[in-house]
């Protein structure tokens, strides 16, 4: 579902972030990716979802080969890749509904099948009551919960969260955990960023460690 080989990514200026990694994530696997802050993890996360390309090596997710990839499929790629993102990027001027319901309207599926699904998933992250609200009305944790339910509205086969627990409180972060697994149950690959130890430690999930922008094996 998701295969690098030998990929590496070097920013102009030279700071080389991802380092020969070889990685691969099944289908339907649940993996947590750890390292420290400047470790290559929002870049790996960038490079899955084409949101910028690797300096060299290969990349493979959802049967496309990013390397060669042309910017007209990109938007297809996209459809099957849900992202929730490390500062949420929800739209202040839309509510939570509108926020939600954005990956079907781009897709113009009609307004009786979108009102269903994003009242669905609302309904899954505990947000229903809410979905006439603005995102700075709502918690951090309410704003997460409304990132993710975007992310899994379209019902990606490949849904990667970076550092989806970040400044929540221990119950909270749990609280989002089972929401992933539950995703993660419905079939979807998931795939994880944190700094969260703790949590991980928990789960008992595969776990991939980055260290300056490279693999370290377990
Ligand atoms: N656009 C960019 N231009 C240049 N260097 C960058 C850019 N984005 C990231 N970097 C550098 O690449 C390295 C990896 O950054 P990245 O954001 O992937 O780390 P991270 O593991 O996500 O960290 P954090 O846990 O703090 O989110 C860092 O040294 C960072 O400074
Ligand atoms: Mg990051």
């Amino acid at each position: 579902m998701i295969q690098f080989s030998h990929t590496y990514k070097t920013y102009s200026g030279q700071v080389s972030a991802l380092k020969d990694i070889n990685l691969e994530n099944d289908k339907g696997e649940f993996v947590f990716l750890i390292g420290p802050s400047g470790a290559g993890k929002t870049t790996l996360f960038k490079l899955i979802s084409a949101f910028d390309r690797a300096s060299s090596g290969d990349i493979r997710v959802a049967g496309y080969d990013l390397n060669k990839i042309q910017s007209r499929e990109i938007p297809f790629f996209r459809r099957r890749i849900g992202v929730v993102y490390q500062d949420f990027k929800l739209l202040k001027s839309r509510t939570v509904f509108e926020n939600v319901a954005l990956p079907l309207v781009v897709r113009n599926e009609k307004p009786a099948a979108i009102q269903a699904r994003v009242n669905e998933v609302l309904d899954q992250v505990s947000l229903l009551g809410k979905r006439t609200m603005y995102p700075e009305q709502l918690s951090g944790g309410e704003q997460q919960r409304v990132a993710i339910a975007r992310a899994i509205v379209p019902r990606p086969g490949v849904l990667i969260a970076d550092e989806p627990t970040g400044n929540l409180d221990p119950d909270l972060s749990r609280e989002i955990m089972s929401l992933l697994e539950r995703v993660n149950a419905q079939g979807t690959t998931v795939f994880v960023a944190t700094h969260d130890h703790e949590l991980v430690k928990s789960s008992k999930k595969r776990v991939v460690e980055i260290q300056q922008g490279e693999i370290q094996e377990a």
